[in-house]
């Protein structure tokens, strides 16, 4: 009945970015010509605080990209050159300051500049390409030989509210569904099945009367290790086990802490022990590093709430220098708390650890003995996993040791415990590789039923 003509055109207009390179320039050349006005030489350092990191970074790859600088070492220190000064405006230029007057169709970019455009157009922000269509309908031969009587529609395909206010839907007819029309699937929204097992653990550990706690991704060795009792030239501390920051190096210590966690470590201090009879180094519990275990979060907590009772909990992100395989990643998380109280000893974290995991419907679990440098006695809950016929283990628990609490100022027993989520996860959901919760697989997670945590006691 009609004929469609569909018109495209092209339109480009700066962007938020490439308004302001408009007007003060474009980083590449904001670069140069302070280096330039540097005597063509000038330290990376200088020129970073000069133009500012954004403008600094994004100057520094286009400015080489074009090769009018190069990198080089000068007294060991990265320093940029001038190789070649654009006297000229380059076509990008020309560009913007064509399109500061206001966005234009593609083809009245001149054509020699047309390339440097769409250059533009890829960097973000920059210079925005948008297509505008337009349709024209034009009424056939047959529709304007139609009379009105076969003009009249005769089937509604839509019920519209106007149609059923006015009572008109009653003299019209509706054309039929078919109901074996292929349609597309349909996916609704879903939690990634990590993250439902990670929502499941914290209601459970609220169910048990605890609050969840966090702490910062970047720890001082000092909350990581040195607060737990762990001597410095323990092997975990090693730049094969941890990462270090590189930049900033070091932190600032909780001061009042220094030097009782000193004197645990050197002689035991007030702990009743005799330490590890080693020199501590403040140095050492300074650095920056990528915590290894979300003990540093709770050791950290405690410090700062000395007052019984506290029944705190952590789901959250660690990090270890290992080699990515099918059992270790080297970005996990790890489940963790702390209970401290007058009067709890160690069968009530035995029990508290049953509870929680038979919650996960994890029901046969065991204990056995375990070694942590923070706690005494130590334990390892552990689970048999049927279908693998294998030891699972799930945790490491215990009471902090004096040598932990006292420098801290903690009056009573602290019950503690920590474990890998993911490993937990393999088990939950009968998966071999670890690395399947992070390749981020549409099919799978799609694929992923919904109820399957509601069923995991019978799976285990
Ligand atoms: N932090 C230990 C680990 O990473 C677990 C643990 C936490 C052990 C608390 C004892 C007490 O394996």
């Amino acid at each position: 009945m009609v004929e469609v003509e569909e018109r495209v055109e092209r339109w480009v207009k700066l962007g938020a970015e490439g308004e302001i390179y408009a007007k003060e320039g474009l980083p590449e050349r904001r670069l140069v010509e302070i280096l330039r006005e540097l005597g063509g030489a000038a330290e990376l350092r200088e020129l970073r605080s000069r133009l500012g990191e954004e403008v600094f970074r994004i100057g520094l790859i286009w400015a080489k990209r074009n090769r009018w600088i190069e990198i080089t070492r000068v007294d060991g220190k990265p320093c940029m050159k001038l190789k070649k000064y654009p006297e000229e405006k380059t076509p990008a230029e020309q560009v913007l300051n064509l399109l500061l007057e206001g966005g234009r169709r593609f083809e009245e970019i001149p054509e020699s500049l047309r390339p440097a455009c769409l250059k533009l157009v890829d960097r973000p922000g920059v210079v925005e390409l948008v297509e505008k269509r337009t349709h024209i309908l034009k009424p056939t031969e047959l529709l304007m030989s139609l009379g009105p009587e076969e003009l009249e529609v005769r089937e509604v395909t839509r019920l519209t509210q106007s149609l059923i206010a006015s009572g008109r839907w009653r003299e019209l007819k509706l054309s039929r569904f078919d109901i074996k029309a292929p349609t597309p699937p349909i996916f609704s929204a879903r939690r990634h099945p990590l993250q439902q097992l990670i929502k499941l653990i914290k209601e459970i550990f609220v169910e048990m009367g605890f609050e969840e706690i966090r702490g910062p991704l970047v720890e001082l060795a000092f909350w990581n290790f040195d607060a737990l009792f762990q001597p410095q030239d323990h092997p975990a501390r090693a730049l094969h086990d941890t990462f270090y920051l590189a930049e900033p190096r070091f932190g600032d210590l909780p001061e009042k802490f220094v030097e009782p966690v000193k004197m645990a470590h050197e002689n035991g201090g007030d702990t009743g022990s005799i330490g590890w009879r080693y020199s501590w180094r403040v140095e050492e519990a300074k650095k920056l590093i990528l915590r290894t275990h979300t003990t540093a979060t709770t050791i950290r907590y405690l410090a700062e709430h000395r007052d019984p009772p506290i029944k705190v909990f952590s789901v959250d992100r660690i990090y270890r220098n290992e080699r990515v395989d099918w059992r270790h990643l080297a970005e996990f998380h790890q489940i963790e708390g702390i209970v401290m109280d007058r009067n709890i000893c160690f069968r009530d974290l035995l029990g508290l650890i049953k509870e929680f995991y038979s919650k996960l419907g994890l029901k046969d679990v065991r204990f056995r003995p375990g070694y942590f440098p923070y706690t005494e006695p130590s334990a390892e809950a552990v689970v048999y996993l049927k279908d693998k016929g294998i030891w699972l283990e799930l945790i490491g628990m215990g009471i902090f040791r004096p040598e932990v609490t006292i420098p801290l100022g903690v009056k009573y027993r602290v019950l503690a415990w920590g474990g890998g989520l993911e490993r937990l996860a393999l088990a939950l959901y009968g998966l071999d590789d670890i690395r399947t919760f992070y390749l981020n697989d549409l099919n799978w997670i799609r694929g992923f039923p919904r109820i399957y945590l509601d069923r995991r006691a019978e799976r285990i």
